[in-house]
């Protein structure tokens, strides 16, 4: 056999061996057997120096076509052994979106964050600022400043935990009133506020009550601020929190900072004021306190009462939670019991 047809031969096993590679590291192997330094086209080079000066180029150019033309076929068997290894993959990972998911359990937040953050709401839609104070408050804040000095009669509703003779767990968020009034600059306009966070009392917890709790206190001090000032501000909050058709109805009342001081009642929601066990018969439920800020409690602060008079209120933010949803143990706020919690997603 000549080595032309030496040639031919290796060219047709060579591709049918190419050709019948199953995976790419086989093909690879076949790359090597073939076209390698110690593969039979070397050995086919290596018959060269025997042939005539005639035959010598044209070997040299049938190795180059035979060459060429395993390349290709190695080439194109390897493009498609790759697309067949994605479509295996892609057929492997195929996810059956018949299967029953697995649940994610989706958490919110807690029913008190909630009610704050809608009071909220309400009063940075009518231009208040959210203020923050201090938990932790001087007697002076407090009490003194809020005209409760010390052995007022007052403050025995208001016994608390106390750190130092002077320094306490605060009784109520009223002194964030005196902690912004003093550094209010009205030539920057009037003052609205309102400041929402946890008070403390000495009590005995029970359905309703609890040594900690939240408030939301507000404050709006100009000139010319009037009594019906305070009453338009809380009918509007009362009718978005209960409802269009609830009405208001101030009651005379004592705080020692709000001079006159009123108790304000909403019509009841259960019966609509026709009297019920909600109301306990009177058509009206109690809500809040709030008064005109006693000149007192403004001329402390370095206001003159002269020219300045506002309203003030304090909110008990889970007696509003309380009535809303119709919640009878105040200590189901703090129990983290998800029996509780997740009925007010
Ligand atoms: N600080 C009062 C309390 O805890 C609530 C209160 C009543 C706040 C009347 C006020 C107010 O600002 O004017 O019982």
């Amino acid at each position: 056999m000549s080595v032309f047809e030496n040639l031919e031969t290796l060219k047709s096993e060579a591709l049918l061996q190419i050709n019948a590679a199953s995976d790419l590291s086989t093909l690879n192997d076949k790359r090597v057997e073939y076209l390698g330094k110690k593969g039979p086209i070397t050995d086919v080079m290596k018959q060269m120096k025997d042939l005539s000066n005639e035959d010598k180029p044209k070997l040299g150019a049938a190795v180059n076509i035979v060459k060429s033309a395993i390349e290709d076929a190695i080439e194109a068997k390897k493009v498609e052994l790759e697309a067949a290894e994605i479509g295996a993959k892609l057929a492997k990972e195929t996810i059956d979106v018949t299967l029953p998911a697995t649940k994610r359990t989706k958490g919110s937040r807690h029913i008190l964050t909630q009610t704050r953050e809608e009071i909220e709401d309400i009063f940075i839609g009518m231009g208040y600022s959210v203020e923050n104070g201090y938990e932790i408050e001087s007697d002076n804040y407090n009490f003194e400043r809020m005209n409760l000095p010390k052995n007022h009669p007052a403050r025995d509703m208001q016994d608390t935990f106390y750190i130092t003779p002077e320094t306490l767990f605060r009784t109520h968020t009223s002194p964030v009133q005196a902690r912004v009034m003093e550094k209010h600059d009205f030539t920057k306009g009037a003052l609205k506020m309102i400041a929402p966070g946890k008070v403390y009392r000495r009590d005995t917890d029970d359905a309703t009550h609890s040594h900690q709790f939240m408030q939301i206190e507000g404050l709006v001090i100009d000139k010319g601020i009037a009594m019906s000032d305070l009453k338009g501000t809380l009918d509007h909050l009362i009718k978005k929190m209960f409802g269009a058709e609830r009405e208001i109805r101030l009651r005379p009342s004592f705080f020692p900072f709000t001079e006159p001081s009123v108790e304000v009642d909403i019509s009841c929601f259960a019966c609509g004021g026709e009297g019920c066990r909600v109301c306990k018969h009177t058509g009206w439920i109690e809500i809040l306190g709030g008064g005109m800020v006693h000149p007192k409690v403004l001329e402390m602060s370095g206001i003159d009462p002269e020219t300045y008079t506002g309203f003030a209120f304090g909110i008990g933010v889970e007696r509003v939670a309380m009535l809303r949803f119709g919640i009878n143990d105040i200590r189901g706020f703090y129990q983290n019991d998800v029996r509780f919690t997740n009925q007010f997603k």
